[in-house]
């Protein structure tokens, strides 16, 4: 049995992967350490909260006294690190809960881990493992011709939110060199998928769309991101567990490049399928106010998993967006629910009040 650790799990990735392994893998029990911020609700893992490998504590991963004691009491062999503040748009709007998360949080826990598995330890330090999740975005923003980013493209964060996952990572690197602490690290693009909150762009146009709502474009819409299906991102984290190379990083991407527009204009362009009498979606579209400091374009070099690890992606955009809609179409009580119990409405004011949505 490994015991695994992972925070931020009543998040969006984090709920997904719980799910994913305890489907998948028979010899792992999970503790899942969330402090449930708006972004994390325990809505998203109602289907596996019985589930005798799995138990939930509520918690924060600064919190050094309670993350040392999670870790001695359920024996943790592993940590798969997700607990973060994760949207770029709330990092502009508040910075500080960024870094003392991103940042501090991630510190808190090495910390954790160094002096359990590195001064008190009961079984040998190859049976451990600490597993950072990332971004792309640490990598900055590219030109429209510039090469994908790949492993050792140097850091340039362009956002609070990015620069305290930046941080993150060379706390993480850190660790290894100095302290020998078995880490890997992956840097993943755009996810999307089931339990994704509605403040990032796919289920935010979902929700929109369906409510007939104005659809908010930032900028031009020419900006180009790598969408990667959660799941995807799921198989490849468990492929990195169980055969990554200690101390490296991996890249994950989901191999397609459209532009923001192109991406809403596709999932308008299903919504008309689902929901006919209400056709055409994109007529909802909106040009507003852009973000500050917009990064441009994201783009994976996934050779080093594909090749080391024999990963690729399993869904492509359409299957993907379809899978994604299908589910927000079957899960409106879990929307009303995420929305009442984390004030949605309240961000939906303070983030496109001011970047001229028209109603
Ligand atoms: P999310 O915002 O949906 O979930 C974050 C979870 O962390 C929530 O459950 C929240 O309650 C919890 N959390 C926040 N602060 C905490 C704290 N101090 N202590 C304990 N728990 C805390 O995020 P997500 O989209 O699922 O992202 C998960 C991880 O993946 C993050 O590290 C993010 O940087 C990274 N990532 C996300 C994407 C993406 O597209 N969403 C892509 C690449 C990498
Ligand atoms: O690239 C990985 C990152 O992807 C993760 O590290 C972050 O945690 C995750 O939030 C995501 O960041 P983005 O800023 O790329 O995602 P978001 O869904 O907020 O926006 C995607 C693109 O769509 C981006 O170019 C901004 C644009 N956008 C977003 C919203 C919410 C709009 O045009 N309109 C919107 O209303």
């Amino acid at each position: 049995m490994k015991n695994v650790l992972v925070t931020g799990g009543a998040g969006f990735i984090g709920s997904n992967f719980i799910r994913f392994l305890l489907e998948t893998e028979q010899e792992i029990r999970i503790t899942n350490l969330d402090a449930l911020t708006y972004a994390g609700s325990l809505e998203n893992l109602k289907d596996i909260c019985t589930n005798e490998r799995y138990k939930f504590i509520k918690g924060n991963i600064c919190d050094f006294a309670l993350c040392t004691q999670v870790i001695q009491d359920f024996d943790i062999d592993t940590v798969v690190h997700f607990a973060a503040e994760s949207h770029v748009d709330r990092s502009i709007e508040g910075p500080a809960q960024f870094i003392e998360t991103n940042i501090t949080g991630t510190f808190t826990l090495l910390e954790c881990v160094r002096s359990i598995w590195l001064n008190n330890r009961k079984h040998p330090l190859d049976d451990f493992r600490f597993h950072h999740i990332s971004t792309d975005e640490v990598f900055g923003s590219l030109g429209i011709n510039e090469a994908s980013f790949h492993e050792l493209t140097p850091y340039a964060p362009n956002s609070p939110y990015s620069a305290s996952k930046a941080a993150s990572d060379h706390l993480v690197r850190a660790y290894h060199k100095t302290y020998g602490l078995p880490v890997t690290i992956s840097n993943a693009s755009n996810n999307y998928g089931p339990f994704q909150f509605p403040e990032k762009l796919i289920p935010l146009v979902i929700l929109n769309a369906l409510e007939g709502k104005p659809i908010p474009v930032y900028g031009d819409g020419k900006q180009i991101r790598d969408w990667l299906y959660v799941t995807d991102h799921c198989i490849a984290i468990w492929k990195i567990l169980n055969n990554g190379k200690i101390g490296e990083t991996y890249n994950i991407g989901g191999n397609n490049q459209p532009t923001n527009l192109e991406i809403v204009t596709i999932i308008c362009g299903l919504m008309d399928e689902y929901q006919p009498n209400h056709a055409p979606h994109d007529r909802l579209i909106q040009f507003v106010k852009d973000r500050p400091g917009h990064d441009r374009r994201y783009a994976m070099n996934i050779q080093k998993i594909s090749h080391e690890l024999g990963w690729t992606p399993r869904e492509t955009l359409q299957s993907g967006l379809r899978k994604t809609i299908e589910w927000y179409l079957k899960h409106n009580q879990w929307l009303q629910t995420i929305r009442d119990q984390n004030d949605y409405q309240h961000w939906v004011i303070q983030n496109y009040g001011k970047r001229g949505v028209k109603k």
